[in-house]
């Protein structure tokens, strides 16, 4: 059986990192992930509470969690947040690269290069830190089991965001050079690296590029006409991290509602 895949992990061992998990898609993809029996670890930067009612409610559906605080922009704190994973759940075998920010709409003509710091730091820097210390202990080639990553893209890469952030735009195009780039190269060392593409969710993030009620003014202009829901990339993120997506990589699932 050469051509056997690497399973991730026995169902009992799944660990599940997902970064940035104190609401919106994150919150709904670590909730799922408990449904499912990972061993989920909330990552979050500022809101403790809501990354505690995280853990609360994975663990009154059965499942265990911990909240981990973390600047995903600083290599210490990624760092730190891996290694708290080791201690206290075991070792990772699937991570979500979800923690995201944007900032004000403007013409890029407009914009600061500290923001454009804020924002590659935050969007692209972060998510190859953890995916650094993710492949670390899930590759063959350093002793492990193998493993899934699925980074949280956005539709913005193929779209632009003109008008808006082409900035944030471009930091997802980095996200999806990413996976494709990481995915060839750690294919035969067990480890399986995806992307979902969402776009217009009902999430706060929105509110932090000042305009709380987009969805619902773009929504008309998506082909099935409504915005979506974060278990709707939740369930697509879930399903590229399993073994039921177990000849999959470098793969690309857009939850855009046709957009
Ligand atoms: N919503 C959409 O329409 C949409 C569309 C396409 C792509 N996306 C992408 O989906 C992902 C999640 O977006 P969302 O809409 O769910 O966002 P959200 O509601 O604004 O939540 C963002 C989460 O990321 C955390 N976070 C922010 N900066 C962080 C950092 N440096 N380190 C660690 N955690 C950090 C926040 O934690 P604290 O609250 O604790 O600070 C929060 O849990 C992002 O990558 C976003 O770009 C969203």
């Amino acid at each position: 059986m050469d051509d056997a895949p690497i399973v991730n992990a026995k169902e009992t061992d799944k660990v599940i990192i997902v970064t940035g998990a104190s609401r919106g898609i994150g919150a709904a993809t670590a909730r799922l992930a408990g449904q499912r029996g990972y061993r989920v670890c909330v990552n979050y930067m500022r809101d403790r509470s809501a990354a505690e009612a995280v853990v609360r409610s994975i663990e009154a559906d059965g499942g265990r969690a911990i909240a981990v605080p973390a600047d995903v922009a600083r290599e210490d704190d990624v760092v730190r947040l891996f290694t708290e994973v080791d201690d206290q759940l075991g070792r990772v075998t699937a991570l979500v690269n979800n923690a995201g920010i944007l900032e004000s709409q403007m013409r890029v003509e407009q914009m600061s290069a500290d923001r454009l710091h804020r924002l590659f730091a935050a969007n692209v820097i972060g998510c190859f830190l953890c995916a650094r210390e993710a492949v670390r202990r899930m590759s063959t080639r350093h002793g492990g089991r193998g493993g899934s990553i699925v980074n949280v893209s956005s539709a913005a890469a193929r779209l632009g965001s003109p008008g808006e952030y082409v900035d944030y735009a471009a930091t997802k195009g980095a996200i999806d050079t990413l996976t494709i780039g990481l995915a060839k190269e750690v294919a035969a060392e067990g480890i399986r690296v995806n992307a979902v593409r969402p776009a217009f969710i009902y999430t706060d993030i929105h509110a932090s590029g000042g305009e709380p009620g987009r969805v619902d003014r773009v929504k008309h202009a998506v082909p099935m006409r409504r915005g979506g829901y974060a278990d709707e990339v939740a369930k697509a993120i879930i399903w590229l991290t399993s073994d039921e997506a177990s000849y999959s990589t470098g793969a690309f699932i857009d939850v855009s509602g046709g957009a």
